[in-house]
Protein backbone atom coordinates (compact mmCIF):
# COMPACT_ATOMS: atom_id res chain seq x y z
CA UNK A 1 0.00 0.00 0.00
CA UNK A 2 1.39 3.45 -1.10
CA UNK A 3 1.91 5.69 1.88
CA UNK A 4 -0.94 8.59 2.26
CA UNK A 5 0.53 12.44 2.18
CA UNK A 6 -1.59 15.87 1.76
CA UNK A 7 -0.72 18.35 -0.33
CA UNK A 8 -1.73 21.55 0.72
CA UNK A 9 -0.49 24.40 -1.36
CA UNK A 10 -0.95 23.94 -5.44
CA UNK A 11 1.98 22.74 -6.66
CA UNK A 12 2.74 22.02 -11.11
CA UNK A 13 0.93 19.26 -12.04
CA UNK A 14 4.44 17.24 -13.28
CA UNK A 15 5.45 17.52 -9.78
CA UNK A 16 1.99 16.08 -8.40
CA UNK A 17 2.05 13.05 -11.16
CA UNK A 18 5.47 12.29 -9.68
CA UNK A 19 4.44 11.89 -5.72
CA UNK A 20 1.37 10.02 -7.12
CA UNK A 21 3.55 7.67 -8.41
CA UNK A 22 5.01 6.62 -5.11
CA UNK A 23 1.89 8.04 -2.85
CA UNK A 24 -1.41 8.06 -2.55
CA UNK A 25 -2.33 11.64 -2.95
CA UNK A 26 -4.89 13.97 -1.40
CA UNK A 27 -4.66 18.06 -1.60
CA UNK A 28 -6.30 20.85 -0.95
CA UNK A 29 -8.78 22.27 -3.75
CA UNK A 30 -9.23 25.78 -2.23
CA UNK A 31 -8.44 28.95 -3.98
CA UNK A 32 -7.64 30.40 -0.45
CA UNK A 33 -4.83 29.03 2.58
CA UNK A 34 -6.24 25.84 3.75
CA UNK A 35 -7.70 27.04 7.00
CA UNK A 36 -6.43 25.77 10.02
CA UNK A 37 -9.58 23.55 11.35
CA UNK A 38 -9.53 21.86 7.59
CA UNK A 39 -5.73 21.40 7.34
CA UNK A 40 -6.13 19.76 11.50
CA UNK A 41 -8.84 17.11 9.64
CA UNK A 42 -6.46 16.76 6.79
CA UNK A 43 -3.22 15.84 8.26
CA UNK A 44 -5.19 12.86 10.51
CA UNK A 45 -3.82 9.88 8.40
CA UNK A 46 -1.45 10.87 6.48
CA UNK A 47 2.46 10.13 6.48
CA UNK A 48 3.87 13.23 4.99
CA UNK A 49 2.78 16.88 4.35
CA UNK A 50 3.50 19.08 1.73
CA UNK A 51 2.58 22.93 2.77
CA UNK A 52 4.63 26.08 2.89
CA UNK A 53 4.41 28.76 5.72
CA UNK A 54 1.14 27.28 8.06
CA UNK A 55 2.40 26.64 11.44
CA UNK A 56 3.52 23.25 11.90
CA UNK A 57 3.15 23.20 16.17
CA UNK A 58 2.40 20.80 18.93
CA UNK A 59 -1.22 20.97 17.78
CA UNK A 60 -0.64 19.92 14.51
CA UNK A 61 1.49 17.12 14.97
CA UNK A 62 -0.72 15.59 17.90
CA UNK A 63 -3.65 15.64 15.34
CA UNK A 64 -1.45 13.46 12.70
CA UNK A 65 -0.35 10.22 14.59
CA UNK A 66 1.05 9.21 11.73
CA UNK A 67 3.23 11.83 10.02
CA UNK A 68 6.65 11.59 9.36
CA UNK A 69 7.35 14.41 7.37
CA UNK A 70 6.77 18.16 6.62
CA UNK A 71 8.13 19.49 3.61
CA UNK A 72 8.37 22.84 3.10
CA UNK A 73 8.15 24.18 -0.19
CA UNK A 74 10.22 27.36 0.74
CA UNK A 75 13.84 27.94 1.87
CA UNK A 76 12.60 29.64 5.26
CA UNK A 77 11.46 27.40 7.70
CA UNK A 78 10.31 29.61 10.67
CA UNK A 79 6.66 27.82 10.43
CA UNK A 80 8.31 24.88 12.30
CA UNK A 81 7.79 24.31 16.21
CA UNK A 82 11.23 22.39 15.99
CA UNK A 83 10.99 21.47 19.67
CA UNK A 84 7.18 19.98 19.15
CA UNK A 85 8.63 18.10 15.75
CA UNK A 86 12.31 16.89 17.80
CA UNK A 87 9.87 15.79 20.81
CA UNK A 88 7.93 13.56 18.08
CA UNK A 89 10.43 12.98 15.76
CA UNK A 90 9.08 14.28 12.79
CA UNK A 91 11.68 15.40 10.02
CA UNK A 92 11.02 18.62 8.41
CA UNK A 93 12.91 19.64 5.35
CA UNK A 94 13.35 22.77 3.02
CA UNK A 95 13.83 24.07 -0.51
CA UNK A 96 17.59 25.27 -0.45
CA UNK A 97 20.49 26.27 -3.32
CA UNK A 98 17.36 26.41 -6.12
CA UNK A 99 16.44 29.97 -5.30
CA UNK A 100 19.43 31.50 -4.14
CA UNK A 101 20.05 33.70 -7.42
CA UNK A 102 16.65 33.85 -8.07
CA UNK A 103 16.19 36.14 -4.31
CA UNK A 104 19.29 37.67 -5.22
CA UNK A 105 17.71 38.62 -8.74
CA UNK A 106 14.88 40.32 -6.74
CA UNK A 107 16.83 42.13 -4.10
CA UNK A 108 19.16 43.80 -6.89
CA UNK A 109 15.87 44.94 -8.26
CA UNK A 110 14.24 46.43 -5.01
CA UNK A 111 18.26 48.50 -4.75
CA UNK A 112 17.66 49.59 -8.52
CA UNK A 113 13.78 50.40 -7.58
CA UNK A 114 13.99 52.41 -4.49
CA UNK A 115 17.62 54.51 -5.25
CA UNK A 116 16.30 55.01 -9.02
CA UNK A 117 12.16 55.37 -7.74
CA UNK A 118 11.66 53.49 -10.69
CA UNK A 119 8.20 52.17 -9.56
CA UNK A 120 6.95 56.18 -8.43
CA UNK A 121 8.78 57.54 -11.74
CA UNK A 122 6.88 54.88 -13.97
CA UNK A 123 3.11 56.18 -12.34
CA UNK A 124 4.68 59.51 -13.23
CA UNK A 125 4.97 59.28 -16.60
CA UNK A 126 1.44 57.02 -16.68
CA UNK A 127 -0.02 59.83 -15.16
CA UNK A 128 0.91 62.24 -17.56
CA UNK A 129 2.94 64.20 -15.36
CA UNK A 130 6.00 64.24 -17.37
CA UNK A 131 6.97 67.45 -19.00
CA UNK A 132 10.98 68.13 -18.53
CA UNK A 133 13.55 65.01 -18.69
CA UNK A 134 16.06 67.42 -16.77
CA UNK A 135 13.91 68.08 -13.99
CA UNK A 136 15.30 67.25 -10.47
CA UNK A 137 12.11 65.71 -9.15
CA UNK A 138 12.96 63.10 -11.45
CA UNK A 139 16.72 62.59 -9.16
CA UNK A 140 17.15 59.42 -7.38
CA UNK A 141 20.76 58.25 -5.79
CA UNK A 142 23.45 56.11 -7.55
CA UNK A 143 23.62 52.43 -7.14
CA UNK A 144 27.12 51.80 -8.17
CA UNK A 145 30.23 52.20 -6.10
CA UNK A 146 27.93 53.16 -3.07
CA UNK A 147 28.49 50.88 0.16
CA UNK A 148 25.78 47.83 0.48
CA UNK A 149 25.41 46.29 3.68
CA UNK A 150 24.67 42.70 4.13
CA UNK A 151 23.13 41.09 7.24
CA UNK A 152 23.35 37.28 6.91
CA UNK A 153 25.66 36.56 4.73
CA UNK A 154 24.16 32.65 3.85
CA UNK A 155 23.96 31.58 0.26
CA UNK A 156 21.50 34.32 -1.04
CA UNK A 157 23.51 36.88 0.89
CA UNK A 158 26.74 36.02 -1.10
CA UNK A 159 24.85 35.66 -4.31
CA UNK A 160 23.78 39.50 -3.31
CA UNK A 161 27.53 40.33 -2.35
CA UNK A 162 28.47 39.20 -6.00
CA UNK A 163 26.00 40.82 -8.10
CA UNK A 164 27.01 44.08 -6.15
CA UNK A 165 30.50 43.73 -6.27
CA UNK A 166 30.96 42.16 -9.85
CA UNK A 167 27.99 44.04 -11.56
CA UNK A 168 27.90 47.32 -9.84
CA UNK A 169 31.28 48.14 -8.39
CA UNK A 170 29.91 48.55 -4.82
CA UNK A 171 31.86 48.31 -1.78
CA UNK A 172 30.18 45.42 0.17
CA UNK A 173 30.29 45.17 4.13
CA UNK A 174 28.58 42.40 6.18
CA UNK A 175 27.48 41.16 9.24
CA UNK A 176 27.29 37.32 10.29
CA UNK A 177 27.13 35.26 13.23
CA UNK A 178 30.15 32.82 11.48
CA UNK A 179 32.95 34.92 9.26
CA UNK A 180 33.09 34.31 5.74
CA UNK A 181 36.94 34.56 4.90
CA UNK A 182 36.70 32.93 1.68
CA UNK A 183 33.96 34.79 0.75
CA UNK A 184 35.79 38.23 2.15
CA UNK A 185 38.59 36.82 -0.33
CA UNK A 186 37.08 35.66 -3.61
CA UNK A 187 35.08 38.86 -3.91
CA UNK A 188 36.89 41.58 -2.37
CA UNK A 189 34.10 42.20 0.83
CA UNK A 190 34.10 42.99 4.42
CA UNK A 191 33.38 41.87 7.31
CA UNK A 192 31.59 44.36 10.09
CA UNK A 193 29.83 44.82 13.30
CA UNK A 194 26.18 45.59 12.97
CA UNK A 195 26.72 49.36 14.02
CA UNK A 196 29.57 49.95 12.33
CA UNK A 197 27.75 48.42 8.96
CA UNK A 198 24.29 50.28 9.91
CA UNK A 199 26.37 53.32 10.11
CA UNK A 200 28.07 53.38 6.92
CA UNK A 201 26.15 51.58 4.48
CA UNK A 202 24.19 53.28 1.96
CA UNK A 203 21.61 50.47 1.59
CA UNK A 204 21.16 47.78 4.12
CA UNK A 205 19.98 44.37 3.11
CA UNK A 206 18.52 41.97 5.60
CA UNK A 207 18.87 38.60 4.68
CA UNK A 208 18.75 36.23 7.99
CA UNK A 209 16.47 33.80 8.43
CA UNK A 210 13.82 34.58 11.21
CA UNK A 211 14.35 32.88 14.46
CA UNK A 212 13.93 33.97 17.77
CA UNK A 213 17.50 35.61 18.33
CA UNK A 214 16.49 37.60 14.86
CA UNK A 215 12.90 38.57 15.76
CA UNK A 216 12.97 42.68 15.59
CA UNK A 217 16.46 42.78 14.62
CA UNK A 218 15.87 46.19 12.89
CA UNK A 219 13.91 48.31 15.62
CA UNK A 220 13.83 51.86 16.57
CA UNK A 221 17.67 51.92 17.67
CA UNK A 222 18.88 50.17 14.68
CA UNK A 223 16.83 52.42 11.95
CA UNK A 224 18.79 55.74 14.15
CA UNK A 225 21.96 54.40 13.14
CA UNK A 226 21.53 54.51 9.74
CA UNK A 227 22.48 57.21 7.57
CA UNK A 228 19.22 59.78 6.93
CA UNK A 229 20.64 59.67 2.96
CA UNK A 230 20.14 55.46 3.34
CA UNK A 231 17.72 52.85 1.81
CA UNK A 232 16.70 49.59 3.70
CA UNK A 233 16.04 46.74 1.98
CA UNK A 234 14.16 43.44 3.60
CA UNK A 235 13.68 40.07 1.43
CA UNK A 236 14.18 38.10 4.54
CA UNK A 237 11.35 37.93 6.36
CA UNK A 238 8.54 40.41 7.57
CA UNK A 239 8.98 39.73 11.44
CA UNK A 240 13.05 40.65 11.43
CA UNK A 241 11.84 44.44 11.41
CA UNK A 242 9.75 46.45 13.66
CA UNK A 243 7.61 47.63 10.98
CA UNK A 244 6.55 50.31 13.32
CA UNK A 245 9.68 51.60 14.11
CA UNK A 246 10.50 51.33 9.80
CA UNK A 247 7.67 53.39 9.33
CA UNK A 248 8.54 56.21 12.11
CA UNK A 249 11.75 55.82 10.48
CA UNK A 250 10.63 56.71 6.95
CA UNK A 251 8.07 59.16 8.21
CA UNK A 252 10.64 61.36 10.48
CA UNK A 253 13.18 60.67 7.28
CA UNK A 254 15.81 59.03 9.19
CA UNK A 255 16.13 57.15 6.45
CA UNK A 256 15.60 58.12 2.66
CA UNK A 257 13.54 55.10 1.76
CA UNK A 258 12.82 51.38 1.60
CA UNK A 259 12.37 48.53 -0.64
CA UNK A 260 9.53 45.67 1.48
CA UNK A 261 9.32 42.01 0.39
CA UNK A 262 8.00 40.84 3.06
CA UNK A 263 6.09 41.82 6.17
CA UNK A 264 5.18 41.31 9.56
CA UNK A 265 1.59 40.09 8.15
CA UNK A 266 1.42 39.13 5.02
CA UNK A 267 -0.78 39.83 3.00
CA UNK A 268 -0.59 43.83 4.28
CA UNK A 269 -3.95 45.67 5.14
CA UNK A 270 -5.41 47.28 2.50
CA UNK A 271 -4.28 51.04 4.63
CA UNK A 272 -1.21 50.21 5.29
CA UNK A 273 1.19 53.09 5.89
CA UNK A 274 3.61 51.58 3.32
CA UNK A 275 0.96 51.80 0.69
CA UNK A 276 0.80 55.74 0.75
CA UNK A 277 4.69 56.17 0.85
CA UNK A 278 6.28 56.89 -2.39
CA UNK A 279 9.95 56.52 -1.22
CA UNK A 280 8.63 52.85 -0.25
CA UNK A 281 8.46 49.59 -2.90
CA UNK A 282 6.05 47.15 -1.98
CA UNK A 283 6.33 43.54 -3.64
CA UNK A 284 3.82 40.72 -2.23
CA UNK A 285 6.84 38.13 -1.04
CA UNK A 286 7.78 37.02 -4.80
CA UNK A 287 11.88 36.62 -3.75
CA UNK A 288 11.60 33.25 -5.07
CA UNK A 289 9.05 33.36 -7.81
CA UNK A 290 9.93 32.67 -11.10
CA UNK A 291 8.09 29.77 -13.08
CA UNK A 292 11.05 28.08 -12.99
CA UNK A 293 12.72 28.40 -9.74
CA UNK A 294 9.15 27.64 -8.41
CA UNK A 295 9.05 24.39 -10.47
CA UNK A 296 12.60 23.56 -9.05
CA UNK A 297 11.24 23.98 -5.19
CA UNK A 298 8.80 22.00 -5.99
CA UNK A 299 10.52 19.63 -7.10
CA UNK A 300 12.74 19.44 -4.33
CA UNK A 301 9.97 19.83 -1.98
CA UNK A 302 8.62 16.61 -3.74
CA UNK A 303 11.51 14.49 -3.61
CA UNK A 304 12.29 15.49 -0.03
CA UNK A 305 8.46 14.30 0.91
CA UNK A 306 8.61 10.82 -1.05
CA UNK A 307 11.91 9.92 0.41
CA UNK A 308 10.79 10.31 3.86
CA UNK A 309 7.67 8.70 3.22
CA UNK A 310 9.41 5.84 1.71
CA UNK A 311 11.75 4.81 4.31
CA UNK A 312 14.74 6.91 2.64
CA UNK A 313 16.36 9.86 4.62
CA UNK A 314 15.81 12.89 2.18
CA UNK A 315 18.65 15.39 1.65
CA UNK A 316 17.12 18.69 2.80
CA UNK A 317 16.42 18.11 6.81
CA UNK A 318 16.37 21.14 8.58
CA UNK A 319 19.77 21.28 10.44
CA UNK A 320 18.09 21.61 14.00
CA UNK A 321 16.04 18.42 13.43
CA UNK A 322 19.54 16.29 11.56
CA UNK A 323 19.85 13.50 14.47
C1 LIG B 1 11.41 31.11 0.88
O1 LIG B 1 11.55 30.13 0.15
O2 LIG B 1 11.55 31.04 2.11
C2 LIG B 1 11.10 32.42 0.24
O3 LIG B 1 10.73 33.38 1.17
C3 LIG B 1 10.01 32.27 -0.77
O4 LIG B 1 9.93 33.44 -1.54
Amino acid sequence: MKPKVFVARPIPIEVEQYIAEHCEVEKWLGEDTIPRAELLKAVQQVEGLLTTGGRIDGELLDHAPHLKVVSNISVGYNNFDLEAMKARKILGTNTPYVLDNTVADLVMGLILSTARRIPELDQYVKNGQWRRGDDEVLFGVDVHHSTLGIIGLGRIGEAIARRAKLGFDMNVLYHNRSPKTEVEQSLGIRPASLDDLLAQSDFVVLMTPLTPETTHLMGREEFEKMKDTAIFINASRGKTVDEQALIEALETKQIRGAGLDVYEREPIASDHPFLKMPQVVTLPHIGSSTAKTRLDMAKTAAKNLVMAVTGEVPPNVVKELLT
